[in-house]
């Protein structure tokens, strides 16, 4: 059997069980290990920081947010501890799951304090050093903090909640940003995802999205590529997706409608290519053979938007 076929099999099984989410991590630890903070993802995610940061200073006019909102920020908040770094004042994290720890926040700060001691860290985000210092402090006294203390510290706030349905006051956020999530939500959540984003986002704020359109067992699984998830009908991939780590199989095009249908305008949109001698390997299910290949075959995009005044 393939790997990524058993790796559908055991996520779907564990997508039955009570703490799901919990189970999986450590499934991946232990079986794929795909928790691990590795150098690609961190300063992968601190280019997205620098982009969103830097798509918030141009379409805004004012270098640094005050307030930030993250959707799905994952086991390691990079992006949200960038942002800190950067002297944003308060971030909010939401998910309908708390993924993160005490223990891999504590790995995120020391990969930036590692980072900050390689010379490394000023080539992604603009640091304020006091707060620099703050984290140097932190792990000093980490084990003897809580939580809540050093999430205070870092001007982090975890909002354990629908994002459809946010707990936020109208045009209170400065900018708003997500980190391959959004190919983990089905359209009909999705859209009144960002129709309540629109609604929290300060008028002349920032939404800034980074998409991942590939098929993820495609990362773990190097014996198919990154559109084999495309070969199959709604009602097949009904049978191998999950629900801890759902894909949707938008294209580019489809996520452009929900902004479009939200009134919501692309101020700026920039994707990777993907491959096409790879998408022509696929025999693509009926609902993508009336799209153009060429559209099919994005494989990354990032949408930034200026909220209208
Ligand atoms: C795969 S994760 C995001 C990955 C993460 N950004 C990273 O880079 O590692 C997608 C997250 O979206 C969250 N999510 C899905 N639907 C949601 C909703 N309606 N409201 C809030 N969070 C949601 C899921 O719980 C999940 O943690």
């Amino acid at each position: 059997m393939k790997k990524w076929i058993l790796k559908a099999v055991v996520q779907k099984t564990i997508s039955y069980l009570p703490f799901s989410s919990r189970i999986n991590y450590f499934f991946q630890k232990y079986i794929t290990k795909g928790v691990f903070l590795s150098d690609e993802y961190f300063y992968g995610r601190l280019i997205h920081a620098r982009e969103h940061l830097k798509g918030f200073s141009i379409y805004s006019n004012i270098d640094i947010p005050n307030s930030c909102l993250e959707l799905g920020t994952g086991w390691y908040p990079v992006v949200p501890i960038s942002f800190f770094l950067s002297g944003v004042k308060k971030t909010y994290s939401v998910d309908i799951s708390f993924l993160t720890s005490k223990e891999r926040i504590k790995k995120t700060i020391e990969k930036f304090v590692e980072a900050e001691e390689r010379g490394l860290l000023i080539e992604y985000v603009p640091i304020k050093s006091e707060n620099f210092e703050i984290l140097v402090k932190l792990l000093k006294e980490y084990d003897s903090l809580s939580l809540e203390q050093i999430l205070e510290s870092i001007n982090l706030i975890y909002l354990i909640e629908d994002a459809r349905n946010l707990s936020l006051p109208d045009e209170s956020i400065d900018l708003i940003n997500s980190n391959n999530t959004f190919e983990h939500i089905y359209p009909e959540i999705l859209t009144f995802i960002i129709k309540d984003f629109k609604r929290v986002c300060k008028k002349g704020g920032v939404m800034s999205h980074f998409i991942d359109m590939t098929d993820h067992f495609a990362h773990f699984d190097k014996s198919i590529n990154i559109y084999n998830f495309l070969h199959y009908s709604d009602a097949q991939w009904k049978w191998i997706d999950n629900s801890i780590q759902p894909q949707s199989r938008l294209r580019i095009d489809d996520y452009k409608r929900i902004y479009e249908s939200l009134d919501i305008s692309i101020s700026e949109q920039s994707y990777e290519e993907g491959q096409i001698e790879e998408l022509k390997k696929i025999k693509l299910d009926k609902k993508y053979q009336n799209k153009p290949l060429g559209t099919i075959v994005i494989s990354h995009c990032h949408f930034i938007s200026k909220m209208k005044g």
